[in-house]
């Protein structure tokens, strides 16, 4: 295992063996949008760099997924992160950004959401707050430019990151496992 030890949890670059699971936590999460099987997968292949996992007994508990913007690369924008239900409220979403903003050496990180999820807008507000930075939120798509029917996006832009106002390396992990 190469990843960076947590307790019993292990943060990870993402592998192909790791997108089924990835594709499975998306779909049981509810709230995210259900990208194809495939799309996982090919991830994994082709945007390890900008993306992490979290796996408790060699099964993946948690992910995240991301990519620098082609005409803006100091901004990684966050597609999607799930924690599995019954690994919720510990700190590993928190682990999980906190390591992809350090390994990447991203200036902001971008992240859509909708109203209604408290639980991810609480997220970015704390990502925000533990690294000492700005948070600005604007409307990023309207729910009239989809196609079926989907909420507006709002799009959190978070920084600068600052490497001297890096949070602990500590594990953020709370309770036990
Ligand atoms: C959003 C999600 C990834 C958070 O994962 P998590 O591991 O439980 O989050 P953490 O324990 O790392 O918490 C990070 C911060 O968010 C806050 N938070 C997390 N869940 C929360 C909730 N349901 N209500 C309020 N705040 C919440 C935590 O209190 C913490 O802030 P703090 O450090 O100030 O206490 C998880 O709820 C999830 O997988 N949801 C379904 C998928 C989803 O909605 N993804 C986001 C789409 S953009």
């Amino acid at each position: 295992m190469s990843g960076k030890t947590f307790g019993q949890a292990v943060v990870d670059v993402p592998s192909t063996s790791d997108g089924a699971g990835m594709w499975r936590l998306a779909r049981d999460s509810r709230s995210l949008d259900l990208n194809s099987s495939y799309s996982y997968l090919l991830w994994c292949r082709d945007f390890a760099g900008t993306s992490a996992v979290i796996r408790v007994d060699d099964e993946v508990i948690g992910f995240v997924t991301g990519y620098l913007r082609p005409n803006q690369p100091d901004t990684l924008v966050i597609w999607q992160i799930a924690i599995a239900e019954a690994h919720r409220g510990r700190g590993f979403a928190a682990t999980l950004l906190d390591n992809l903003v350090r390994r990447t050496g991203a200036r902001h990180l971008e992240a859509t959401v909708t109203s209604d999820n408290d639980a991810s807008i609480a997220m970015f507000r704390a990502l925000a707050t533990r690294w000492g930075t700005g948070l600005t939120g604007n409307q990023l798509f309207s729910a009239e430019q989809f196609p079926d029917d989907h909420a507006p996006e709002f799009l959190f832009r978070i920084g600068p990151f600052l490497s001297g106002s890096a949070p602990s390396q500590t594990p953020r992990t709370r309770g036990e496992l």
